[in-house]
């Protein structure tokens, strides 16, 4: 567990600042041979961070790393792989435009090196000219694991792997693990799955808030422990998370605008219902892949649920694409703000899409139009320097801008998914007041946050999702991050 002169890995005050963003303060880690070490922590904790800057993708600001005693510093992702360290990233690494064998090829291997791992993946006989982006995702995430176990690693890093897979395939990862053990290798092993890190991993250490504040030997643990080592100092507090000032009460019997009745779609989403209503900030959160991702698109008109209906001021929503569903006034702010955006066109341009939605009137706003897509830029506060083009922007100031587009038209939900993730404090700040401002205009906003801290900051009232289900539901003002963190991990909230 701790340093020995046998470790692996040792890594010592690794730090990280995405610009104003700190991701990593100080952390130290070491792992031994023969040990299947867990990383925990909740989201936004550091544990991607971390693995990146492991495996050479970024490079800390401060920290030092040694494998097998020697010190390292990776600059590229190729130099890890000689020393012995291979990575399955949390986002799936498979170019979508390139066939899988393309991207084996630009990794440096060729098909038979990955087949061994493939059989036992069961992938054997897998069609390698699909193009990656047409494999579903479980599946390129074991090609990602193929790929990484190809390179023969004497340390194994995976982050959040099982969350794309079903349980069948994630035994047969869980086997891989313990080959690796056997063999007197390593595996640094995240997920927030804690059964699974239970049954499989030997020790855990623990991140918070870009620090590790815990590390010890699994034996006998629960996972109600885990979670409360993850919780660290704010479990003594255990007070309602800080009041920003910024939430509102609404009345019960305020007109419901979105309603949900009992959403199914391929076993992703299972019997989903709730109230949207009107004035009111929702909040819902999750960890990784419980099928949030699946609700928004149905909510946002990209999929259509199996059975159950969307309601949307009394009337049902049919949508065929986003574009009905803009149409019942149902608007979609997604988590990459590349997507949503015009990177080569001004802020004006970018705030005054969705006017532009009639092709006729393309470049020729009415002149109130003109003048409220002033007034939103002034609002957003926006550094106009850069407002030529969006691509010039910082983060935090594009999603301002893909907030901000939905000011200058009339909607009745704002579906946000994520949108703070990955931006400054000051910024996000910014847009959870926008958001409550939206609100106050008598609109309403559903939010998806991955960092259940905050959802409290700006809600009125929050939805905790697990498996598809929502499984918690409480007002913002009561809801702990003990609690939050509890239910999302599936387990029973005992007291609220
Ligand atoms: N590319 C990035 N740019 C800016 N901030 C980032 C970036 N990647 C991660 N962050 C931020 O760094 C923090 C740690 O993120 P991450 O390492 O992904 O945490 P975890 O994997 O534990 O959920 C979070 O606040 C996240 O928003
Ligand atoms: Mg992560």
């Amino acid at each position: 567990m701790s340093d020995t002169p046998n470790s692996v890995l040792t890594a010592k005050g690794i730090a990280k600042n995405y610009g104003p963003v700190v991701a990593l303060r100080s952390v130290d880690l070491s792992v031994e041979p023969g040990e299947i070490h867990a990383l925990l922590g909740a989201n936004g904790a550091g544990k991607s961070t971390f693995v990146k800057v492991l495996a050479g993708v970024i490079h800390q600001d401060a920290g030092t790393n040694h494998i097998n005693g020697d010190p390292v510093s990776f600059k590229m992702p190729n130099e890890a792989a000689e020393a012995g360290i291979a990575t399955v990233f949390q986002d799936p690494a498979l170019i979508p435009d390139l066939s899988l064998d393309q991207n084996l090829t630009i990794s440096g291997l060729q098909h038979r090196d990955v087949e061994p791992w493939l059989e036992r993946l069961k992938l054997a006989n897998y069609d390698f000219g699909l193009l990656a982006r047409d494999v579903p995702l479980a599946t390129r995430r074991l090609i990602d694991l193929a790929r990484a176990l190809a390179l023969d690693p004497q340390l194994l890093m995976l982050d959040e792997i099982t969350a794309a897979l079903t349980p069948e395939q994630a035994d047969l990862v869980f086997d891989v693990m313990r080959e690796w053990k056997r063999m007197n290798r390593s595996v640094l092993f995240i997920s927030h799955r804690l059964g699974e890190v239970l049954s499989i991993c030997d020790v855990a250490t623990i991140l918070r808030n870009g620090r590790d504040v815990a590390n010890f030997s699994l034996d006998g643990v629960e996972e109600s422990e885990l979670v409360a080592a993850m919780l660290g100092e704010a479990l003594a507090g255990a007070a309602p998370a800080a009041d920003s000032g910024l939430t509102s009460s609404v009345a019960d019997d305020t007109d419901v605008v979105l309603k949900a009745i009992d959403l199914d779609f391929r076993g992703k989403v299972n019997g989903i219902s709730f109230d949207l209503r009107r004035g009111e900030v929702l909040g819902l959160t999750a960890l990784e892949g419980q099928g949030q991702d699946e609700l928004f698109a149905l909510l946002s008109g990209d999929h259509r649920p199996n059975t159950g209906e969307i309601i949307v001021n009394g009337e049902p929503m049919v949508a065929r694409s986003p574009y009905d569903a803009i149409r019942k006034g149902l608007v979609f702010v997604p988590a990459d703000r590349q997507e949503a955006l015009l990177p080569q066109r001004s802020v004006r341009e970018n705030l005054a899409m969705p006017l532009y939605n009639r092709i006729e009137r393309w470049f020729n706003l009415r002149r109130d139009e003109g003048k409220r897509v002033g007034a939103a830029i002034e609002r957003l506060d926006i550094d106009t320097r850069a407002a030529s083009q969006v691509q010039r922007l910082s983060g935090g100031n594009r999603q301002k801008v893909t907030i901000g587009r939905w000011l200058v038209e009339d909607f009745e939900v704002l579906l946000c998914f994520d949108p703070t993730r990955g931006i400054d404090i000051q910024t996000k700040t910014q847009i959870y007041e926008l958001l409550r401002e939206v609100a106050a205009g008598g609109a309403s906003v559903l939010i998806y946050s991955s960092e259940l801290r905050e959802i409290p900051l700006v809600c009125d009232r929050v939805l905790v999702m697990y498996d598809g289900a929502i499984v918690h539901e409480q007002p913002a003002a009561t809801a702990t991050e003990e609690i939050l963190l509890t239910a999302a991990h599936g387990l029973e909230v005992v007291s609220s």
